[in-house]
């Protein structure tokens, strides 16, 4: 068989999107994830760029040992020494060195001839190659680069060393066709080529990442640099699960091409990345949105009844998505529960079991049908939570048209209550200040969203939102039939994260 390298930069490329700073322990409960779903590379971050980077690189090279971890560094040697340093305990270290290489890149950006870039970057992977053996060279914005250069220096880091050459649709400019020629272009241009893997990395500015990665892998390439949801950078990166399931799907197309990926957890860590960086995916998102696996229009319900494959072109349960069902409900007891939940592939200790059971029983007095998807926003919303530092006790809510909304807040913190009331501009806006006043931060709510998890009336709302403390920025959710709970506990659990001493949200140096 013919291997694919699934490189994930959900870690680093993924984090450079707008409003997604994850702290230390969250990206290291990411990689854990990643490397249970079977990734060969994790980027962890770009350590020069801040000391919160440089500890979460740290962190995750001393917590993952199955994948290489990977840290990006300029072609600088301060980037490089900072790169090896967090790397130390990393079991397979790779360090990824970028330099730009199109021309308007090299005049406006960086200010330099080609000469020089050609020094800096051979310069640049020699010195890495003194720490790492593993070094990986990208010539930022490849695909507008003039080819005769792109080739010259190709050549040339992997004489000095580079085992992986990357080539980056930087600004998401190419077109599938486009960019498959390139990499046969690099395969017959480049006389040493065969001596490093052929690596890509797509943006998706025109909505064709994932076009762009398939297409560099029907000419050659043969490692993929992905992310999660496909979040990243402006539009984002090419979406791990599609690059993945692509390849998987069409076996006849990419023929013998296999990754390691257990595609049973995509579902898992979709919805963990999406907790944990805030952003909601979309119903309609291939593989991983809630409509993915759902037929509305009769004819096909009809058909998938006869025969499945007649509309279904993978099977829901192959990448962990479960289809709704009826499945418990008040006099469900212990075994049914932890039975059910093992079957959507969460195993919880003795501890959080109980938690969830609890939960779980509080929920089904208020709702009658327990669905999958509740079970999971009770795991993923209330067991699975940072420290919870302070915690809802109550909340009494006065609000109408023609009547200033009022709250009246209690909060629990070491079996201590603290109560505060506040008037606001809604029942949300009056419950956030009461709150602010018992735990004196105040949040700056910048966005919040309200997403129902089942049908029904009685359906769960999840609350998402991302709030700003002086320049530090979280996102955090939660669940409740009653959608004003599901408000103050999703602003408690982001309260709780920022009163956790994280310094992952200083300003960052980005290129
Ligand atoms: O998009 C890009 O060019 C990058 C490089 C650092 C590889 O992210
Ligand atoms: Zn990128």
């Amino acid at each position: 068989m013919d291997k694919i390298i699934i490189f994930d930069t959900t870690l680093r490329d993924g984090e450079q999107a707008p409003g997604a700073s994850l702290n230390k322990d969250e990206k290291v409960e990411i990689a854990r994830a990643l490397d249970r779903l079977g990734v060969d590379v994790i980027e962890a971050g770009f350590p020069v760029s801040s000391a919160g980077d440089f500890e979460a690189v740290k962190s995750v090279a001393q917590a993952v040992k199955g994948a290489s971890i990977c840290a990006l560094a300029r072609a600088i040697k301060k980037d490089i020494d900072a790169a090896c340093e967090a790397l130390k305990k990393a079991k397979h270290p790779r360090i990824h060195i970028f330099l730009a290489t199109s021309k308007i890149h090299m005049q406006y950006k960086l200010k330099k001839a080609e000469s020089e870039i050609l020094r800096l970057a051979v310069e640049s992977v020699k010195y890495g190659s003194k720490f790492v053996e593993d070094i990986e060279f990208s010539p930022e914005d490849a695909s507008r680069t003039e080819p005769e250069f792109l080739f010259r220096v190709i050549e040339a880091v992997i004489e000095a060393g580079a085992k992986t050459v990357n080539i980056p649709d930087t600004v998401g400019y190419s077109e599938p066709e486009e960019y498959g020629n390139l990499i046969a272009a690099i395969k017959n241009n480049v006389s040493n080529i065969d001596k490093a893997i052929i690596s890509v990395h797509c943006h998706n500015d025109l909505g064709l990442a994932v076009a762009n990665s398939l297409s560099a892998v029907k000419n050659g390439a043969r490692q993929i640099e992905c992310t999660i949801n496909g979040i990243g950078e402006r539009a984002g990166n090419a979406s791990l699960e599609e690059v993945v399931m692509g390849i998987r799907t069409r076996p006849d197309i990419f023929k013998d091409i296999v990754s390691n990926i257990d595609t049973r957890e995509i579902c898992k860590i979709s919805r963990l990345v999406s907790k944990l960086t805030g952003f909601v995916v979309a119903p309609n998102k291939a593989i991983v949105g809630g409509n993915a696996f759902r037929h509305e229009a009769g004819i096909h319900q009809d058909g998938v009844l006869k025969k499945r494959l007649t509309y279904e072109i993978i099977k829901p349960e192959d990448v962990g998505f479960y289809e709704t069902g009826l499945v418990l409900g008040k006099h469900s007891g212990r075994h049914a529960f932890k039975q059910r939940l093992e079957s959507l592939g969460l195993k919880l200790t003795g501890k959080q079991l109980e938690k969830a059971f609890k939960y779980f029983k509080g929920l089904a007095d208020k709702k009658k049908h327990i669905f999958d998807e509740d079970l999971l926003a009770i795991v993923e919303d209330e067991v699975m939570v940072t420290a919870q530092i302070w915690q809802l006790d109550d909340l009494v809510i006065s609000s109408g048209i023609k009547i200033k909304p009022k709250a009246q807040v209690c909060l629990k913190r070491r079996d201590k209550i603290f109560k505060a009331e506040s008037s606001g501009d809604g029942p949300v806006d009056a419950c956030y200040k009461a709150i602010d006043k018992i735990t004196g931060i105040k949040g700056k709510l910048l966005d919040y969203s309200i997403q129902s998890i089942t049908a029904g009336k009685d359906a769960q709302g999840e609350v998402s939102i991302k709030i700003k403390v002086k320049d530090r920025v979280v996102s955090a959710r939660a669940a409740s039939t009653d959608i004003i709970e599901a408000s103050a506990k999703a602003y408690i659990n982001a309260i709780n994260k920022i009163s956790l001493k994280t310094r992952h949200n200083e300003p960052k140096v980005y290129f």
